[in-house]
């Protein structure tokens, strides 16, 4: 075929345009690929941060190999307070099951204190050797939703870490939730109280008193940000309570004798 041919030239640019469209759709999978890898990254760094292994991150650990070798995900039915194999612990995805009614409840007005509306049937929860638990939580801030991680010990009731990883506050005022000095406050503070009650709160800045008979239970609110405080408590009082991950712990509890 000649090269000044008409009928070359087209097939010497369809040919190009089939390996440029290769390309681009390579690219675009190697993309999509490293977000996701990098999703899954930040989840893990962020619930071993919630597990007390901040420490470990900071001293140059690699976060998949401590995830890997210190944590299991495992699935919740929250209203049995049981594990369960209902769903794929890998696959599954929490923020789209709430959306999902089949795989969803809706709490009643009266019981959402943390202002979510609907919640999923299924938890998924992490627990480190120890059998600590790692426990998502999530609720209403002032300016929207907060995402985010509690940690508690074998006891089911000391706090080892806390974080909220996605929210909309107010840098410098309610965004201090994600401030280390704040959220170092947490842990070693007690859910429930010698009775077994919910008792965990948090109070308006620079009501806290140290020497308070419930201190163990009381943090001290951000500066600045009563709302965001207020919502922080709500929102882990919800959690903790019988409609959250209330009815799972005290089985646990009551395992453990
Ligand atoms: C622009 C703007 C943003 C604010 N953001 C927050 C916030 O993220 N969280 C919060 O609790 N209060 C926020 N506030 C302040 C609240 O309106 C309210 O004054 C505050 O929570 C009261 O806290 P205090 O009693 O500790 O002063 C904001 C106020 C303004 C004007």
């Amino acid at each position: 075929m000649s090269n000044d041919s008409t009928l070359k030239t087209f097939l010497v640019a369809f040919l190009l345009c089939v390996v440029c469209s290769v390309l681009v759709c390579a690219a675009a999978l190697v993309r999509i690929d490293r977000e996701a890898y990098n999703k899954q990254l930040e989840i893990r760094k962020t619930v071993l941060i919630a597990g007390g292994f901040e420490q470990a991150i900071e001293d140059g650990g690699d976060v998949n190999e401590l995830f890997t070798s210190n944590v299991e995900a495992k699935i919740v039915d929250l209203d049995k307070g049981e594990y369960t194999d209902a769903v794929d612990v890998e696959k599954y995805d929490q923020k789209k099951a709430v959306e999902d009614p089949a795989m969803s409840v809706k709490i009643p007005a009266a019981a959402d204190i943390a202002g979510i509306g609907t919640r999923a049937k299924y938890a998924k929860i992490y627990v480190t050797k120890d059998g600590s638990l790692i426990l998502p939580i999530r609720g209403a801030g002032m300016w929207g939703p907060m995402y985010g991680y509690i940690s508690i010990a074998n006891d089911y009731n000391t706090v080892k870490g806390f974080i909220f990883y996605q929210h909309a506050e107010t840098p410098g005022l309610g965004g201090e939730v994600d401030n280390p000095k704040w959220r170092g406050q947490w842990p070693g503070k007690k859910i429930y109280n010698d009775s077994g009650e919910l008792a965990i709160k948090v109070v308006k800045n620079g009501k806290y008193k140290a020497d308070a008979a419930d201190a163990v239970n009381t943090i001290d609110g951000l500066a600045g940000a009563t709302v965001t405080s207020g919502k922080v408590k709500q929102i882990v009082r919800y959690w903790f309570g019988k409609n959250g991950y209330g009815k799972f712990l005290a089985n646990l509890k009551a395992k453990k004798g």
